[in-house]
């Protein structure tokens, strides 16, 4: 069976050729393409919705007293549908977009900010014009036209800036917001809906005294090297979230919006997670984990049932402690550096903050064997109404690698620190590669393995999640150096790869490989780490679909 997550509404290189002429053209004013977009394909009529997307600088009531300073997303329905667009969760992130599969999308952005910026689409298969590449950058005061048909199949996406090496400051600054997609199967399903379908965006920041935003300290190039890492947690631009539920079964959505904060998701009772989906959409069937990873750029959807606390109660939604691996643990020992760099340890005490940061950072998350809370779900008082997990969810294609042209000798990408900046496969970002790093063949099944191997030479390896764009893909194998087991043992239980992913943890010392096929759209799209300082320092390359 073909291994392909857009099985429907399918774009002809016709189509391709009108849109792309009309994006240009018409504008967000102009005449929308007549009728329904999905020309040969009977099932369900979609509307067209047009959109009107703004950058700009802003406030936020984010903590009591001051507003801070943010920039901020703000979105109208131009055309269409006006519940494509609903309220910004918080007043911080932008408002979520909520989009159907087959639709066709016409969006203006408008940025108002005083430097260049571009909308990037993250997870969704579309044209190379489409999908907000950094050489597409526009100065403050300009626009960009995008008009698509969504190809992805429902799930949680979300939309966020991408100008090369200020993708980190411009998310970090409040530009990120959810972009759902929903399509007929999923109707069929019987998911927890409405009141009971909730996203969840997670994100750490860290506040000055005067309510403002704090980022990576000036000249602090080891923290730039590491991400920024930040003292509070925001949940939907909350700090101190909580969800207050009744006692039934829930949908959550969970994104990972953090610049660069591994978390290990775990309920704080010890209830196993019942994982639904992933960056691409639903699973075959619920996966059981005691415990989810959830990297920089990942979703993960939960079903949870919340019935048991029908007298009411309280749960928290943790982020667990784990080990990332440092290659200096080899020589001196994991609990004498923990010992020596952990908060509290004796470099702590003479190089501070930097340090301690410096080692959560190493450690891939939220080391230092500290507990965050990251959100409290109260359950309020009700008649309980309890149910199953669903049996069965979507159609999956299981994920063998038989027929991948280069499966025996898959493409290999190394993960790795050059000249204090990071690389893939031994240099930094080209961002009009005129020739593009790698080339692929249009229809063309490949697989791809990234290797984390030695990725900050003598000072240790991180954690790496690689984002591709353009496509969804599969994870199948991932594989450890044999002398970070110890550390791999405290994560390993925690990855979901039996759906479809366009992001992928890569932890130090481990080898994933990746299926994918290059389907619909030839054109240059780049695929980079999701760690946003690593990204702005150059990790990232382009691919030709030709
Ligand atoms: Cu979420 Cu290239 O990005
Ligand atoms: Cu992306
Ligand atoms: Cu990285």
């Amino acid at each position: 069976r073909r291994l392909s997550p857009y099985d429907a509404g399918r774009v002809t290189r016709r189509d391709m050729l009108r849109y792309l002429g009309a994006a240009g053209l018409a504008g967000i004013t102009g005449i929308g393409l007549a009728g329904g977009s999905r020309a040969g394909n009977s099932r369900a009529v979609t509307k067209d919705v047009e959109i009107l997307l703004t950058a700009r600088p802003g406030q936020a009531r984010l903590l009591p007293g001051t507003p801070t300073q943010v920039l901020r997303f703000d979105a109208s329905v131009v055309r269409g549908d006006p519940a494509a667009v609903a309220p910004s969760p918080g007043g911080y992130l932008g408002p979520t977009l909520r989009l159907k599969k087959g639709q066709r999308v016409r969006i203006r952005f408008d940025n108002r900010l005083t430097e260049p910026s571009i909308v990037h689409w993250h997870g969704l298969h579309l044209p190379d014009e489409m999908d907000g590449h950094p050489r597409f950058a526009v100065a403050g005061g300009g626009s960009y036209h995008y008009e698509f048909t969504v190809n992805d199949r429902a799930g949680t996406y979300w939309y966020h800036p991408h100008p090369h090496g200020r993708t980190g400051p411009q998310i970090y600054y409040g530009l990120a917001g959810l972009l759902l997609i929903s399509d007929d199967e999923e109707r069929t399903l019987g998911l927890p809906q409405d009141e009971q379908d909730i996203a969840l965006v997670i994100q750490d920041r860290t506040f000055g005294a005067d309510n403002q935003l704090r980022t990576l300290g000036r000249g602090m190039m080891m923290e730039r090297m590491m991400g920024f890492l930040g003292k509070d947690i925001l949940v939907n631009g909350q700090p101190g979230y909580t969800l207050t539920v009744s006692p039934r079964a829930y949908r959550l959505r969970l994104l990972n919006a953090s610049n660069a904060r591994i978390y290990k998701l775990a309920w704080s009772d010890g209830t196993p997670l019942h994982v639904i989906a992933t960056d691409g959409g639903l699973l075959t069937r619920p996966a059981e984990r005691p415990y989810a990873m959830l990297a920089p750029g990942e979703r993960v959807e939960l079903w949870v049932d919340f019935s048991r606390y029908a007298d009411g109660g309280e749960l928290a939604l943790k982020s667990l402690p784990f080990e990332g691996g440092m290659a200096m643990r080899g020589m001196m020992g994991g609990g004498m550096m923990r010992g020596m760099m952990g908060r509290g340890g004796m470099m702590d005490g003479m190089m501070g903050d930097t340090m301690s940061r410096m080692n959560e950072g190493m450690m891939g998350g939220p080391a230092n064997g500290r507990e965050l809370d990251l959100l409290t779900v109260r359950i309020a008082r009700g008649r309980p109404a309890k149910s199953e997990p669903p049996a069965r969810l979507a159609r999956v294609p299981p994920a063998g690698s038989g027929d991948a042209r280069n499966a025996g000798n898959p493409r290999t990408f190394r993960l790795a620190m050059g000249m204090m900046e990071w690389t893939l496969n031994g240099r930094t970002f080209e961002m009009n590669a005129a020739a593009a790093d790698e080339r692929v063949a249009l229809g063309a099944t490949e697989v791809w393995e990234l290797a984390n191997e030695a990725s900050m030479g003598m000072m240790g390896m991180m954690a790496h999640p690689m984002h591709i764009h353009g496509v969804q893909f599969r994870v199948v194998g991932r594989e450890v150096l044999p002398g970070l087991r110890e550390a791999y043992a405290t994560v390993r239980e925690g990855f979901v790869d039996e759906g479809w992913k366009d992001t992928v943890l890569v932890m130090p010392g481990e080898r994933v490989r990746l299926m994918l096929r290059f389907e619909d759209y030839k054109g240059l799209f780049p695929y980079h780490c999701h760690n946003l300082e690593h990204a702005d320092l150059g990790m990232m390359r382009n691919y030709r679909v030709v």
